[in-house]
């Protein structure tokens, strides 16, 4: 059978878009674009992995359309989220020719992602650009709502724009390549929405859980939709992160934390997250926030799913200090974002280091 496509919508005024989430949505793409722009020249940036493998796909698709594309590949992996990437990239595209009416296509994962979209946000003040996610991560998170941005030696995103795009094209056939380590990963930000907005989609992957991790496309289109229409009415509400962004950040603010102590080395950021909502839930519980009964639930499923949820060996000072260090704290305050219930989670800064000890003794 078939699985159709299906449509979140993003509302953002004048600059909102569509989500297409689907099986296989190539042949289409000649149709998205014709709704939004003339044919003019398209700039593919993607990282050589990705564009070894659906370049040609992308190219196929577009032929004859009048579209003069053009490929730039930045090599793959976070390291690479840089300035010097997005200068090289600059110099490239000005080199071989672009204007005002130039459209950008981010294809790949969350890095040429945030990487393809600070570069349509600088290039000529602004050019419009699509977004193509080919990880889970980039699917449920970054190619929706508009952060865009590298690294800096100081620290992860710390220069960029919001820049939205003028579509989002989810492609499930692309999970087909991904590693299984990088799904998983995606699957811990999946959970992540269950548990701060929709304990429907919480129970949904507890029943479903062997479809998705065998990427059934109904599962994984019906999953993905949910998560991107929960990101999608954050976003909407707070483009700018003032206020209900921040409940996305549950389980990053100690994933965070663990990324950096283990400089990012043998970890990848979905697994940090796993084990950081494992912490969080487990202070909210120390704090009297929740029921232990939570912490258990949650733990079943990502250890199920085949996440990682004990934490390493890094003591909770090294991890507080790292906290407080985090462009989110403030004042010498951490805040968190800590569980009430499945699908209810609120902000807090009043959390105490001899409650996150507590916290910690448990994830062990
Ligand atoms: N902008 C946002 O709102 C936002 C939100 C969350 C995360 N992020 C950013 O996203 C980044 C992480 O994204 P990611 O996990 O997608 O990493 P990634 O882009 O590095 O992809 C992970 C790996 O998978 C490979 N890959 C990607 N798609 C593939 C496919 N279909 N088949 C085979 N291999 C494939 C890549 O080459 C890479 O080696 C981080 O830099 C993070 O800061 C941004
Ligand atoms: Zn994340």
């Amino acid at each position: 059978m078939k699985s159709k496509t299906e449509i979140v919508e993003v509302h953002l005024g004048e600059r909102s878009y569509r989500i297409e989430i689907g099986a296989s949505l190539w042949p289409q793409i000649p149709q998205y674009l014709g709704e939004h722009f003339k044919p003019g020249r398209l700039l593919v940036i993607s990282d050589q992995t990705v564009s070894g493998l659906y370049a040609d796909q992308l190219s196929e698709a577009l032929a004859g359309t009048g579209w003069q594309i053009s490929f730039h590949a930045m090599e793959a992996g976070e390291q690479h989220k840089t300035v010097a990437t997005v200068a090289r990239l600059w110099d490239e595209i000005l080199s071989s020719g672009c204007d005002r009416k130039s459209v950008v296509v981010a294809l790949g994962g969350g890095v040429p992602g945030d990487t393809a979209g600070f570069v349509a946000a600088t290039l000529l003040r602004g050019l419009a650009f699509v977004q193509i996610p080919t990880t889970l991560l980039a699917m449920v998170d970054s190619s929706v709502g508009g952060k865009t941005g590298v690294d800096m030696p100081q620290g992860k995103n710390l220069v960029g724009a919001f820049h939205q795009p003028s579509h989002v094209m989810i492609s499930l056939d692309t999970l087909d390549t991904l590693p299984q380590r990088e799904f998983l990963a995606g699957m811990a930000e999946v959970i992540k929405y269950g548990v701060i907005h929709d304990p429907g989609l919480f129970e949904f992957i507890e029943i479903n859980l062997s479809r998705i991790l065998a990427h059934d496309h109904e599962a994984c289109i019906r999953m993905i939709c949910r998560c991107c229409e929960i990101k999608a009415e954050v976003v909407s509400q707070d483009e700018h992160e003032s206020g209900l962004r921040e409940i996305l950040n549950f389980g990053h603010t100690v994933g965070h934390a663990i990324e950096s102590a283990l400089t990012y080395q043998g970890i990848l950021h979905g697994e940090a997250v796993a084990i950081g909502m494992m912490v969080e839930t487990r202070l909210a519980v120390v704090k009297g926030l929740c029921d232990d009964s939570l912490s258990e639930r949650l733990g079943d499923l990502l250890l199920k799913t085949g996440l990682p949820i004990g934490l390493p060996d890094i003591s909770p000072d090294n991890l507080w200090t790292r906290m407080l260090a985090d462009k989110k704290s403030r004042a010498g305050h951490i805040r968190m974002v800590l569980p009430k219930s499945l699908g209810q989670v609120e902000t807090f800064d009043d959390i105490m280091l001899t409650e996150f000890e507590q916290a910690c003794l448990l994830s062990r």
